[in-house]
């Protein structure tokens, strides 16, 4: 069984978003010891995330700027951080967009930049990731999927979103599949409504009470929540769990 180097770097995509999920797995990893590579859209605000992250848990970390569909700048952040970091072991992929607009009235540049960023963004990140993790012949993916991806839509985001989540699922088992024998580990977590930005802003009272009527645990989920479950499955002891899909929804949906 491989383990885990003791001095170990993840990437998280996604994480500059203040009160987003990205920030606090990557607060959750930097706490367990985990050095950090965060790459965002917002360059300012990941390299802002990676030092406050270093300062607060004394760990290496910086942040790239790179939009997770651009392959070249994707690669190139990765290649910086393997020339700076300790070695990348870990990866969780958290950029992703919502997309509220109904089916009929869909256009396809919107269709294209969903798959884009929300299923082939993943791809380009892991495909880079993983070659990495090859080479120390361990490694822990973690994807964000959706329970969009499980129910049919049903919250915020709609069809095209609900579909490429649906995507990383089948691209994760079908990763952990090939990866495996390199000591790869790949999951998805799906989680339901969590309190953030991405449906649109902060949410209100009336919508967060219409979230909870659908849930067995009678709150709004957290970055907390996700950042926890993202942290057991990156860690060495969920080195026999993969392929798997991780509910983390308050009883919204059970599979
Ligand atoms: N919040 C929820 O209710 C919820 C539920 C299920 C799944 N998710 C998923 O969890 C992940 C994080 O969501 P969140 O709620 O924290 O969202 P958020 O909007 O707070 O954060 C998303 C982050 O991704 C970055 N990003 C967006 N497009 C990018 C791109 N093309 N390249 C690089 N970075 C990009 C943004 O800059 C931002 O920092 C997403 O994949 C989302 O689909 C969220």
């Amino acid at each position: 069984m491989s383990n885990l180097p003791d001095s170990r770097t993840a990437i998280v995509t996604g994480a500059a978003s203040q009160r987003g999920i990205g920030r606090r797995v990557a607060e959750r990893l930097a706490g367990l010891g985990w050095n950090l590579a965060i790459i965002d859209l917002d360059g300012g605000a990941a390299a802002d995330t990676a030092s406050a992250l270093a300062e607060r848990f004394g760990v290496c970390a910086a942040g790239w700027g790179a939009d997770v569909t651009d392959q070249a700048a994707v690669v190139k952040a990765i290649d910086d951080a393997e020339k700076s970091l300790p070695p990348i072991v870990g990866l969780a992929n958290l950029a992703g967009i919502s997309s509220p607009t109904p089916y009929l009235d869909l256009t396809l540049e919107e269709w294209r930049r969903q798959i884009d960023v929300n299923l082939t963004g993943v791809h380009i990140v892991t495909q880079r990731a993983a070659r990495s993790m090859v080479s120390h012949g361990v490694g822990r993916i973690v994807s964000i999927s959706s329970i969009s991806a499980q129910r049919g839509g049903g919250t915020f985001s709609k069809t095209p979103y609900s579909a490429a989540k649906s995507g990383l699922i089948g691209f994760t088992r079908s990763i952990a599949r090939e990866l495996g024998h390199f000591g790869i580990t790949a999951n998805t977590i799906s989680p339901g409504p969590i309190d953030t930005d991405i449906m649109g802003g902060q949410l209100t009272e009336e919508r967060k009470q219409s979230f909870i009527s659908e849930q067995i645990i009678k709150r709004v989920g957290t970055p907390t929540d996700v950042a926890e479950a993202t942290s057991f499955l990156m860690s060495d002891g969920a080195g026999f769990i993969t392929g798997q899909n991780l509910n983390v929804n308050g009883g919204q949906y059970m599979s």
